[in-house]
């Protein structure tokens, strides 16, 4: 991870200075790396974890990563990303854009370097991901169930790319065809169930844990699996839940009041027994590994992020 940060430091070094100095504003200011970590652990299932294209398809999956972050933060109004101001807040929109897009482009000529394949794999996870992201603005249809509609919504925008991190580990890690597929779908459970962490996390936490603004997700209209779970509820002590839930929650008041329901409802826990379900499930697929420190490690992997809190 330390070769990692390294080599991610000069992919986004620009000849304009202030562009380096707004792409480097969110990488430095912290994250977890979750990505490229995973990169590095799924490579170890195969004999050339070593290789210089493993730390390459790391800093592609961090750089896409970092990427949409800027752009999501445009979205949906961020403040405040990984402890610092987000690039919106600090510059304006159109510096957080072309960052993001800045920094999709040095992604992608990294993905150049690991040939043909890759770039497909990096095109379609792409596609994946914006489809995802823009779902999430459509209301889904009369008869479609919101959860369903909301699970699709979460495999896409985060899904697809944590998937795409663990296939190129076992990819450039050297790993058997069998085990690329497998640990593909691990990648896409455990992305999903990171998702549904941040989501809960969005609205169980306070700001100084996650780095970002609680909330965010009731304020901008986002719906989340907890929000899914209590719309549901036909219980009359809901009724308050679900006007506030319906209604515009800008109004710093309500939107308290509203955290403040949620955080005592039973959906929360409903949610975080649905991830603790994921997180299974992703464990499961792992029984392809032998037994041993690597099954191990992507064992625990899917464990703290169902379990995470922050
Ligand atoms: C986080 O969602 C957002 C994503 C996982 C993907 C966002 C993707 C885009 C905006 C498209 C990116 C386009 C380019 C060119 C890179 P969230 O808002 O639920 O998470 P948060 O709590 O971390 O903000
Ligand atoms: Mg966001």
């Amino acid at each position: 991870m330390a070769e990692v940060e390294t080599a991610l430091t000069g992919h986004i070094h620009s000849e304009a200075e202030f562009v380096t100095t707004a792409a480097r504003h969110l990488m430095d200011a912290g994250g977890k790396r979750f990505r490229p970590l995973l990169v590095l652990l799924a490579a170890e299932t195969g004999p050339t974890a070593a290789s210089d294209d493993v730390i390459t398809a790391a800093c592609v999956v961090e750089l896409t990563h970092l990427a949409s972050l800027y752009h999501d933060d445009v979205m949906d109004e961020a403040a405040l990303r990984r402890g610092a101001d987000s690039a919106n807040a600090r510059w304006d929109n159109h510096v957080a854009i072309l960052t993001g897009d800045f920094l999709f482009s040095k992604s992608s000529e990294l993905t150049a370097d690991l040939g043909a394949d890759a770039v497909r794999i990096q095109a379609r996870t792409f596609t994946k991901l914006v489809e995802g992201q823009i779902l999430e603005t459509l209301e889904p249809g009369p008869d479609a169930d919101p959860i369903e509609h909301h699970l699709r919504v979460v495999a896409g925008k985060t899904g697809s790319l944590i998937a795409t991190s663990a296939l190129y580990g076992a990819r450039f890690g050297g790993a058997p065809r069998e085990l690329e597929d497998a640990l593909a779908t691990y990648g896409e459970i455990v992305g999903m169930a990171f998702q549904l962490s941040d989501d809960i996390l969005d609205i169980a936490s306070e700001s100084d844990e996650s780095g970002k603004t609680p909330g965010t997700d009731l304020r901008e209209g986002v719906p989340t699996l907890p929000v899914l779970l209590a719309q549901r509820s036909s219980d009359p002590a809901d009724d308050r839940l679900k006007e506030l839930l319906a209604g515009d929650l800008d109004d710093d008041a309500l939107l308290e009041e509203t955290l403040g329901l949620l955080r005592a409802h039973p959906a929360m826990e409903e949610a975080r027994a649905y991830v603790v379900s994921r997180a299974t499930e992703a464990k499961n697929l792992l029984k392809v590994l032998p037994e041993g420190p690597v099954r191990t490690a992507l064992e625990a992997f899917a464990d703290v992020v169902a379990t995470r809190t922050a």
